[in-house]
């Protein structure tokens, strides 16, 4: 693996790979003090984060690396009209690793194309988030010993998390996973998750309702409604609040069911939830570090390319999604790729024609 842009640049045997070597740092952090000592990391936030900007930077200082970077993209060039490229370009030059965030999806693969050095997508857009899915897989296998086999609930705005999508993704590579994908019709997964879905075997089922699935569940991973993403703020209105995970609910629930959630949460989990066992959220966000402890072991170590390839220019936006990262900067590739048979934007997965 080169880069970290979706869950399925990884293989399954680096997955496990990566999630053996996250093991032995819960285990034992003290040993990995020196791993990525003189290294550098590069964190682009140009949208806000807690979690996972704080979780990247004292998983690099525990390796015993640095780090730079913005939170807040008003202090950066973009702010004075600099393109991706030419900042990417420029940071590369500067650190071994680049973490990055942005509100543009397929934002990280586009700088993938001109980076020297590994590139880490942590979340673009409503898109993708690949490195909160390692800390789900570690909460998962660390607390129930496996993955294979379970059956996951998705509930609340699985058309604009991200954090969902990365999920669904990495699930093809585990077998027996059944999901049930739990969300007000408007706010149900992208169709090119469900082509995802279909062409992968994995079997789901669409429901809008919680409580009737809750008997069902081995995993029950909430999210919150993404305001951020809403054109119209009335429907944001009448979606929120529509989900709210009590402890009166829970009491259908399997004995040993996960309660997750990448956080931040608003109001879909009660906070008398918080005390139950099975309530594991803190915990995932702690196994997020260590998972990204890992992840950085390595990409902080790849040798850097002196050279990126020559990439072919483009002139105009490669899809129609509003949120790609190809309308604004028109000299970015036509890149396609086929998803369940149909022709779709390599950068952001938004079906053409
Ligand atoms: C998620 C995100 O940013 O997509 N948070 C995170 O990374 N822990 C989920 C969210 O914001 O709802």
């Amino acid at each position: 693996m080169r880069h970290l842009i979706d869950f399925g640049d990884l293989r399954r045997e680096e997955w496990d790979e990566l999630y053996a070597r996250a093991s032995e740092i819960i285990d034992d952090p003290g040993r990995f003090i020196d791993v990525c000592r003189g290294k550098v990391m590069a964190s682009l936030f140009y949208e806000p984060s807690t979690r996972t900007n704080f979780s990247f930077q004292t998983a690099m200082l525990r390796l015993g690396g640095s780090v730079f970077g913005f939170a807040d993209p008003k202090s950066s060039s973009a702010a004075k009209g600099e393109s991706l490229k030419d900042t990417i370009k420029m940071v590369s030059g500067y650190a071994d690793v680049i973490v990055m965030r942005t509100p543009w999806e397929g934002a990280a693969k586009a700088a993938s194309l001109y980076s020297n050095v590994p590139v880490v997508n942590a979340g673009d857009g409503g898109h993708m988030h690949p490195t909160q899915t390692t800390a789900d897989l570690t909460t998962m296998t660390r607390l129930l010993g496996r993955v294979d086999g379970l059956s996951i609930g998705l509930c609340g705005d699985l058309k604009n998390g991200r954090t969902v999508h990365s999920l669904i993704k990495a699930m093809e590579k585990f077998r027996g996973v059944r999901f049930f994908l739990i969300s007000p019709r408007e706010l149900a997964v992208p169709e090119y998750m469900r082509a995802f879905m279909r062409e992968n075997h994995l079997p789901y089922t669409e429901v809008t309702g919680l409580e009737a699935v809750i008997p069902q569940l081995d995993v029950l991973y909430m999210t919150r409604i993404q305001r951020e993403r809403f054109v119209d703020p009335l429907e944001y209105e009448r979606c929120k609040g529509i989900y709210v995970l009590t402890r009166r609910k829970l009491d259908r629930a399997k004995e040993r069911m996960l309660v997750m959630h990448p956080l931040p949460r608003v109001d879909e989990i009660a906070v008398d939830v918080d005390d139950d066992p099975r309530a594991v959220y803190f915990d995932q966000a702690r196994y997020g570090m260590f998972a990204r402890m890992a992840l950085l072991a390595d990409l902080a170590n790849q040798p850097r390319l002196d050279r990126t390839e020559a990439v072919e220019i483009g002139t105009k936006p490669v899809c129609h999604n509003p949120r790609c990262i190809t309308q604004t900067e028109h000299y970015l590739p036509p890149l396609v790729k086929k998803n369940g048979g149909v022709d779709c934007c390599a950068f952001c997965d938004g079906a053409l024609g």
